[in-house]
């Protein structure tokens, strides 16, 4: 490989990003508007991006004792029937897959994730796919990705013992492999929201960094 295709790929290769958002409120969510925020600093700071974008209140559904059944059977025994029952989550698989980098944006209900959020994580965490048992324990097979996690609460603080969120989203990641988790939180936004969410920006523009035009 000469030095001119190795330039053309490190310029022109996109990074690959996934997003994911779990608040069921759409347009005014605060999560939702600062992954949009973390979003536009990392395409200023990257030469070349691709996104893709699931928003976790569509289309998912709980995993069933069919499903359960089909993903404890293994793949190459798997029926019609068993295969089409897991397909859903394989393309949620192939999308983490697919991605370098992830940016998961969240509210706290009830102290933990959203239902959404908790049924994809059902949907994706699988033993022989995302992670597999070995001699010494379980092993996250997802490795080199990043993941930021933006979390917004209204009265709970992160980090506090009532916050189920942040401690229960780092095991996942770190469960299917992924270790580098950077947490970005606008937590009591209900006591002074503009405080809260102007120190989440902050740390958004900490970590990334736009390039000025
Ligand atoms: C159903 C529901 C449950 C909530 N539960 C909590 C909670 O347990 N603790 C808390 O601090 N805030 C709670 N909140 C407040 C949200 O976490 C807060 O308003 C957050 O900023 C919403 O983010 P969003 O605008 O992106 O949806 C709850 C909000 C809703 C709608």
């Amino acid at each position: 490989m000469n030095s001119k295709t190795l330039t053309s790929i490190s310029l022109g290769t996109p990074k690959r990003i996934l997003r994911l958002d779990a608040s069921a409120s759409p347009g005014d969510s605060s999560s939702r508007k600062l992954g949009s925020y973390l979003l536009r600093q990392l395409e200023q700071g990257a030469p070349a991006i691709e996104t893709r974008v699931r928003d976790l209140n569509t289309g998912l559904s709980f995993i069933d004792s069919n499903w359960i059944a089909a993903n404890f059977t293994a793949s190459d025994e798997r029926d019609v029937k068993q295969s089409a029952r897991l397909a859903f989550s394989d393309e949620l698989i192939a999308e983490l897959n697919w991605a370098e980098h992830i940016i998961l944006t969240t509210p706290m209900y009830n102290f933990g994730v959203p239902a959404t959020l908790k049924t994809w994580i059902d949907l994706i965490c699988r033993a022989g796919v995302t992670f597999r048992y070995g001699a010494d324990g379980a092993e996250g097979l997802l490795k080199g990705k990043r993941i930021d996690i933006v979390i917004t609460t209204g009265g709970a603080p992160l980090d506090s013992p009532v916050d189920f969120v942040s401690g229960y989203l780092k095991q996942v990641f770190k469960f299917i492999g992924i270790e580098d988790i950077n947490i970005i939180g606008a937590d009591q936004m209900n006591v002074d929201g503009e405080a809260s969410f102007a120190t989440a920006i902050s740390q958004i523009e900490q970590t990334y960094p736009a390039i000025a035009a």
